[in-house]
C-alpha cells in the first residue's frame, strides 16, 4: 500500500485500494467464444501467476501455463457455464451490451465452489501459447463465425497430447530489470521441437535482444503432463540471456495429481 500510495509505483494506476474478500484455492482459467447467442468452450488451462516456485513471491503477469487443467473436470466446467458464463452473458444482453467474443473467466475453486476472480474480454497470456497450440481447427474461421454470428453447431477439434508453456522473464521482474541482452538458443529450441513465441524482445543489428520483462514463451507437448513437463524444460534449457529465470515447476498441480 506504501509503494502504491506513497511512492507511486504504479503511477495514477496505483492510487485506489479495493478491499475484497481473501479467496484461497487452486485457480483455473476458462474461456469460451461467444457470437453473442451461442457459446464455443476452449479448452482448460492452468496459469501460474507468482514469480517464484511452489506459488511464491510476487505477483506477475503469469510465469507459464499448462492445458488441459486436471481440476477443471466435466461436472466443474457445466457449473462454471451454468453459474457463470451463461448468466453474465444474459445479463450483458439484457445490458443491451451484446458481446461477441472471447469471454476469459479467471476462477478460484475455493471449498465454497468456484468463485469468479476476474473476466477479461480477450485471450489470457499465457493461457493462449498452450490453448491456441492444442487447436487443430482453423482460427480464422472461427474468429470470422463470432464476428458474424455464425457459431451454431461449431466444434472445435483440439490436439489430445498436453502442452506446457514456460515464460522465460527478465533478471527483476516484476521489479525494475534490465533490457538490451543478447538472447542466444531459440532455434536449438525450436529443434526441440517447442514453440517460441516472442513477447518482450527486439531485433538489432541481426541480433535478438531482450526488452521486456516477459521475454519469451517456450511452448512444448506430449503424451500426458510428464512428458509435456520434460520436452519444454529440454527446449527451455538451450536458451540463454543474461538474468534470465523462469520458474522449474510449471504444472506442478497437473503432475501432483497424475502421482495421487
Ligand atoms: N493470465 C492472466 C491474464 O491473461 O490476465
Amino acid at each position: 500500500a506504501r509503494e502504491m500510495l506513497v511512492d507511486k509505483k504504479f503511477g495514477s494506476a496505483g492510487q485506489k485500494i479495493i478491499v475484497e474478500e481473501c479467496l484461497s484455492g487452486e485457480e483455473a482459467s476458462i474461456l469460451v467464444v461467444t457470437d453473442g447467442e451461442n457459446i464455443v468452450p476452449l479448452v482448460s488451462s492452468q496459469d501460474h501467476k507468482r514469480a517464484g516456485e511452489g506459488d511464491t513471491g510476487p505477483n506477475t503477469g503469469g510465469m507459464g501455463a499448462y492445458s488441459p487443467a486436471p481440476v477443471v473436470d466435466d461436472a466443474l466446467f457445466s457449473e462454471v457455464m451454468e453459474s457463470v458464463v451463461k448468466p453474465t452473458l444474459e445479463a450483458m444482453k439484457k445490458e443491451d451490451a451484446v458481446y461477441k467474443g472471447v469471454l476469459y473467466v479467471g476462477i478460484m475453486l475455493t471449498d465454497d465452489g468456484p468463485k469468479v476472480l476476474e473476466y477479461n474480454v480477450r485471450f489470457g497470456d499465457p493461457e493462449t501459447q498452450v490453448i491456441l497450440s492444442r487447436l487443430k481447427s482453423d482460427l480464422a474461421e472461427l474468429m470470422l463465425a463470432t464476428a458474424n454470428g455464425d457459431l451454431s453447431g461449431v466444434e472445435l477439434e483440439w490436439d489430445p497430447d498436453e502442452y506446457v508453456c514456460v515464460v522465460l522473464a527478465a533478471g527483476g521482474y516484476p521489479g525494475s530489470y534490465e533490457k538490451g541482452k543478447e538472447i542466444k538458443g531459440i532455434r536449438d529450441a525450436e529443434q526441440e521441437g517447442a514453440l517460441v513465441f516472442h513477447a518482450g524482445t527486439k531485433l538489432q543489428d541481426g541480433k535478438i535482444l531482450t526488452s521486456g520483462g516477459r521475454v519469451l514463451n517456450v511452448v512444448g507437448k506430449g503424451s500426458g503432463i510428464k512428458e509435456a513437463v520434460k520436452n519444454t524444460y529440454k527446449a527451455v534449457e538451450k536458451i540463454s540471456f543474461d538474468g534470465m529465470f523462469y520458474r522449474k515447476d510449471i504444472a506442478h498441480r497437473a503432475i501432483a495429481r497424475v502421482k495421487a
